[in-house]
């Protein structure tokens, strides 16, 4: 999608807190290049729903529970839901459950997350921890296209962190989600601008040629 195609309607998926999901609305609520369409998430508690509820952004949930604990079946509802809303693109905010394959092939190309670590180190579950506990000098955070695995998606954007090692360990996530909070939106805007492409030759490589990266 170019920017000439209208807004590009995107969608937020997250589990909890909501504070990236909040950078997003901060940075795209009233622009002309993207519209967010839609928050859910697996979790009815989830603080982000309240946020995107307070800017009047339509909500829904997908508990695993209501679909008798089966995954893909919620996945497919999920996906149905995300398809009658058009979106152009899906950002993984915080969303902390694997998505069905199904739904990851449905989105291919259009499904980003952001993990709070320089992957291809330390993907999956408290990123920020295992850096720390692996004693790196530094880590960082990925923006990356989502496929079938655990954060093994080709990379957009990454910014690295030096870890000041007498730091405590709230002060480095703070440092980490600021990261984060410029980040995404950066990612989002990019695309939106269509200036992001995967290589034709190497499908690992996202080639960004929008102006000012
Ligand atoms: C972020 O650090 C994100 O990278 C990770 O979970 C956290 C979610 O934070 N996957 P929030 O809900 O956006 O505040």
């Amino acid at each position: 999608m170019t920017a000439s195609d209208g807004p590009l309607r995107v969608a937020v998926l997250a589990s909890g807190n909501g504070s990236n999901l909040q950078a997003i609305i901060d940075r795209f609520i009233g622009d002309e290049a993207v519209e967010i369409v839609g928050v859910a998430s697996n979790r009815p508690q989830a603080k982000a729903l309240g946020r995107a509820g307070e800017v009047g952004i339509g909500t829904a949930v997908f508990p695993k529970a209501e679909y008798g604990g089966d995954r893909v079946a919620r996945d497919d509802a999920l996906a149905e839901w995300l398809e009658g809303l058009d979106v152009g693109l899906v950002v993984l905010a915080g969303y902390m459950e694997l998505l069905s394959a199904k739904l990851v092939g449905s989105f291919a190309g259009r499904l980003i997350n952001v993990h709070p670590a320089l992957l291809p180190a330390f993907p999956g579950l408290d990123a920020i921890g295992q850096a720390l506990e692996h004693g790196v000098r530094v880590t960082g955070v990925t923006v990356h296209y989502v496929d079938e695995g655990v954060d093994t998606g080709p990379i957009l954007l990454q910014e690295a962190l030096e870890l000041d090692p007498s730091l405590a360990r709230e002060e480095i996530e703070a440092q980490v989600h600021a990261i984060e909070h410029r980040l995404l939106p950066r990612a989002i805007e990019l695309i939106a601008a269509g200036g992001v492409r995967v290589d034709e030759r190497n499908p690992r490589l996202v080639r960004i040629e929008a102006p000012g990266t």
